[in-house]
């Protein structure tokens, strides 16, 4: 039998008072997280969002019917009760807020009763998380997770107040729009009014964000839902949340500058960090040469070192062909590992062929100097003395070299260097390193495509220094975008658009665009353009991974009430699920090929 909570209010979440309130009579609600019962007096553990609160029951102080109730209890019953604020009768708990108190029980309700849950209700859950997602609406009363949930709350709000304060206005955009891919896939919504058309889901709020700035509405800023049909890692979702800006009348600066602000303020609202500003700034060029990687974790060094110029006449032709083909050899030093057993060394060059590698060449230095090598045999004794100079090399020194095109160089290296640092223990708790990465390149070419893509979006206006260079060589044109990195991941990133109808030409026709095409995906944005418009620059953080590093989770899914997995199902509710015959024919689609 369970009962209302009619005529009870509910005074205080279970710690939100303590031994000032001794004495007085309180009424608390909230779920059972343990009942010992010692015969004659039970003790229970009611917990609710704020933590957990001892409850003692008397047959003296609440009478034989609400005894008989406690009795019953188990884990996960809704309880209210009402009673007396006391001192802890028995030992001190120093771990809970209200370890010094208990409430000496007058009446009890028992509002709903519970099976026993699939899982035990408690922090650090050694649950396999398939279950803990397949029952989330459990898996989120788990205090780790609910710790969580709450500091994203208050950073949303924190983020919203600074905004405002810095004249920002939030403005919601559609979440139904036209499909105009470009990055990722879209994810797709079909029409039933009209047949055989088709909606997109955002991938991002760019274009109705510029759309703005023409409007006149020169700070808008939105806590947005995003939708990315990608492959999943630990750090995507295909539905996702950014805190989304743009800004007129701006340039780079000017959005570093709010940002550094915006981000000071947030981090120290939710963990107490002191960021102290300007940030370090690195231009994409320093960052791939330095770090193989345009999110650079700077927590730890293992620089990578360019040994192309020393090895330039050696005899190993895996170098110097690499260098004949316009690629580039170089190296990582990772210090103090000379003694890696040959299996591991095995293991890392099968890690870097998963990154393009064709093999990876090392040189161990030992305690006598002397050196263990996959391609010593092909060097003189000079050219082996350079070599390691350049690098730095110990005795003790375990040196890793690539040589490829340096597309291929980078991300090598640059993986390796955080897997090496990795196993090693080497990457310091704890800290966080935030960078601006600037001048990104404006164009990537795509080997599957053939042609130019733009590497942030096409509306990305390219540095005026390098103008000139769109068509004589757009590869090496350099782009006014800038990314935010904090510990080797990707927070956020942004870039100052184009405003001006030539360059906006120009871009979509080094994209390989016809005017045509150009005019049916973004029409709507040309003609905007056409009768006014403001510079402007904007900028996007991913609120997930901004929580996950906060936080310190290993990845998204734990700041994310309801995530997905990694074929983008959700486990509790089975979505994506097929739908009723009926719903199709309205929609006007027969399906010809369903998943096995
Ligand atoms: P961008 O595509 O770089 O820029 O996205 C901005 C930030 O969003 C986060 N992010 C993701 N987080 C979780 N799951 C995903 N699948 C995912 N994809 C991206 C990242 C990323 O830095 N409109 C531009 C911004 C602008 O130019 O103003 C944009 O969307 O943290
Ligand atoms: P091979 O000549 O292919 O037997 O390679 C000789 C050594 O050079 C082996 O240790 C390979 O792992 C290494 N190696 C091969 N290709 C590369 C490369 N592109 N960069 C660095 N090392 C390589």
């Amino acid at each position: 039998m369970t009962e209302s909570m009619k005529g009870l209010h509910r005074s205080h979440r279970c710690t939100e008072f303590g031994v000032g309130n001794i004495g007085e009579y309180v009424t608390v609600m909230g779920w059972v997280q343990k009942s010992r019962n010692k015969g004659g007096i039970i003790f229970v553990d009611l917990r609710d969002r704020s933590g957990i609160l001892q409850l003692i029951f008397e047959e003296a102080d609440c009478g034989a019917e609400h005894f008989a109730k406690a009795e019953r209890l188990r884990s996960e019953f809704v309880i209210a009760v009402c009673g007396k604020v006391e001192a802890r009768s028995g030992a001190v708990n120093k771990n809970l807020a209200t370890g010094e108190i208990e409430i000496r029980v007058e009446e009890l309700r028992i509002l709903s009763e519970a099976q026993t849950p699939p899982f035990p209700i408690e922090a650090d859950s050694k649950t396999k998380e398939e279950m803990r997602l397949r029952y989330r609406f459990l898996d989120l009363r788990r205090p780790d997770i609910q710790s969580k949930l709450m500091l994203r709350s208050r950073v949303a709000t924190k983020v919203r107040a600074v905004l405002a304060e810095e004249g920002f206005l939030e403005i919601e955009t559609p979440i139904l729009i036209k499909s105009t891919p470009e990055g990722a896939r879209d994810y797709l919504v079909p029409s039933r009014v009209h047949q055989g058309k088709f909606y997109a889901l955002p991938q991002s709020p760019q274009l109705f964000k510029q759309l703005l700035m023409c409007s006149g509405y020169d700070r808008y800023f939105q806590i947005a839902k995003c939708f990315r049909d990608e492959d999943l890692r630990a750090d995507r979702q295909p539905e996702f949340t950014q805190i989304d800006m743009e800004m007129s009348f701006v340039d780079v600066d000017d959005v570093i500058g709010v940002n550094e602000r915006l981000l000071q303020k947030v981090f120290q609202d939710a963990i107490g960090l002191e960021i102290s500003l300007p940030l370090p700034r690195m231009t994409w060029q320093e960052a791939m040469d330095r770090y193989g990687s345009d999110k650079p974790d700077t927590r730890f060094g293992m620089e990578l070192k360019d040994v192309s110029e020393v090895v330039k006449d050696c005899g190993f032709s895996v170098f110097t062909g690499a260098l004949e083909h316009g690629g580039s050899v170089r190296g990582i030093n990772a210090e103090g590992q000379g003694q890696m057993p040959r299996k591991k060394i095995d293991a890392l060059v099968e890690f870097a062929k998963g990154y393009g590698a064709k093999g990876l060449a090392y040189v161990a230095i030992q305690a006598d100097g002397s050196y263990k090598s996959s391609f010593v045999k092909f060097m003189t004794e000079e050219q082996m003395k350079a070599l390691v100079e350049v690098m730095g090399g110990k005795p003790g020194d375990l040196l890793l070299f690539a040589a490829d095109r340096n597309k291929i160089v980078w991300d090598v290296l640059g993986n390796l260097r955080l897997e090496i640092a990795r196993n090693a223990g080497m990457i310091p708790e704890g800290q966080f390193h935030f960078l601006w990465v600037t001048e990104f390149p404006l164009l990537e070419w795509s080997e599957d495509q053939k042609r130019f893509v733009a590497m942030h979006h096409p509306f990305t206006m390219p540095m005026e220094e390098d103008l000139d260079k769109l068509d004589s060589d757009p590869g090496a044109v350099r782009a006014k975008a800038y990314d935010i990195v904090l510990n080797g991941t990707e927070l956020g990133g942004g870039s100052v658009r184009i405003f001006q109808a030539d360059i906006q030409e120009k871009m979509f026709e080094v994209l390989g665009f016809t005017k045509e095409q150009a005019q049916e995906r973004f029409g709507f944005l040309l003609e905007a353009f056409q009768y006014g418009v403001p510079p402007h620059a904007g900028l996007a953080y991913g609120f997930d991974r901004m929580m996950m590093l906060m936080t310190g989770a290993d990845s998204i899914r734990e700041v994310i009430a309801f995530p997905k997995v990694k074929d983008a199902s959700d486990l509790m509710t089975n979505a994506p699920d097929v739908v009723d015959q009926v719903q199709l024919e309205e929609l006007g689609i027969a399906i010809t090929k369903e998943e096995q």
